[in-house]
């Protein structure tokens, strides 16, 4: 018998200033809660309507030790790295990236964006990585909006978008190095959607649009809020009054210590000063001028 996961807990997201005077949305970290292992950052980055000239991003800047996640929802953005990866992201399309050891890398509105302004719209999320995870060599996975497996219920009035895990019966495409579900659900009003999410991994609804009613009890919860969801292995959501949108994500907690400064998270104090060390001395690379 499935065990249906209640809200155990809200969180209202904040706004917050990040990367080149960009303004987010963001429900993790917060005061006092500094990660919900293994998810260490949730920004939503915008709606945010740019005039010509004014559009921001994040200059060059390096990661380690963990992965970071772009999903557009609008806009453009490119993006080029030290490991000599360069593209373009548009709306519906990911980036799943595994900083790993380090990398420098730059994400700006695209050239047009920033000449012509325009609306920009999407996701940028943090996972952690494992110690035995945390220098692995850095990957990437851009998967273009047209191949995220997507799926809808049979009554129509859930939709899935299927960026890690699987549901509706439809698996990700993107290989996740730790159990992770990254779903984008769009219900309409009294759409239902039922997602298995194993006991024992931290599982997560960030509602963006509308409204949601979560678990049994039908707890609602509204644009800009995060619940966190408490035991069982089932995830029910049901679309609130005018239907809603929303990221489901779980993962697997990793249970180790975590120490977090700016762009890299590892285990030990020592590991960061290591970090900064290697940064400052080149060894994470840097971008390619062409
Ligand atoms: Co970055």
């Amino acid at each position: 018998m499935s065990h249906i996961r209640p809200v155990q807990h809200v969180i209202q997201s904040h706004r917050q200033s990040e990367g080149g005077g960009f303004i987010v949305r963001r429900p993790l970290p917060t005061v006092g809660l500094e990660q919900l292992d293994p998810f260490l950052l949730i920004d939503e980055l915008g709606p945010i309507d740019y005039a010509p000239g004014q559009a921001v991003g994040a200059p060059d800047h390096p990661h380690r030790g963990f992965e970071t996640v772009s999903y557009i929802l609008e806009g453009e953005t490119e993006h080029a790295d030290s490991a000599g990866h360069r593209g373009s992201l548009g709306a519906g399309d990911v980036q799943w990236m595994t900083a790993g050891a380090g990398i420098v890398h730059a994400e700006m509105p695209s050239k047009r964006m920033q000449a012509q302004g325009g609306r920009v719209h999407g996701f940028q999320i943090w996972v952690n990585l494992p110690a035995r995870l945390k220098m692995t060599a850095p990957r990437y996975q851009d998967v273009p909006s047209a191949r995220i497996p997507q799926a809808t219920s049979p009554d129509g009035k859930a939709h899935v978008r299927v960026i890690a895990g699987e549901a509706l019966g439809v698996s990700a495409l993107i290989d996740t190095h730790t159990p992770i579900t990254y779903q984008d659900w769009q219900l309409q009003p009294d759409g239902e959607a039922t997602v298995h999410i194993p006991d024992g991994q931290t599982a997560l609804v960030y509602v963006f649009a509308g409204s949601l009613r979560v678990g049994t009890a039908g707890a609602l919860v509204q644009d800009g809020q995060l619940a966190i969801l408490g035991a069982g292995d089932t995830v029910q959501l049901r679309g609130g009054d005018t239907g809603g949108r929303a990221l489901l994500l779980a993962g697997q907690p990793h249970n180790e210590p975590m120490f977090r400064y700016g762009p890299f998270v590892m285990n030990t104090q020592q590991e960061i000063v290591q970090a900064f060390r290697d940064y400052q001395t080149g060894k994470m690379g840097q971008i390619d001028a062409n």
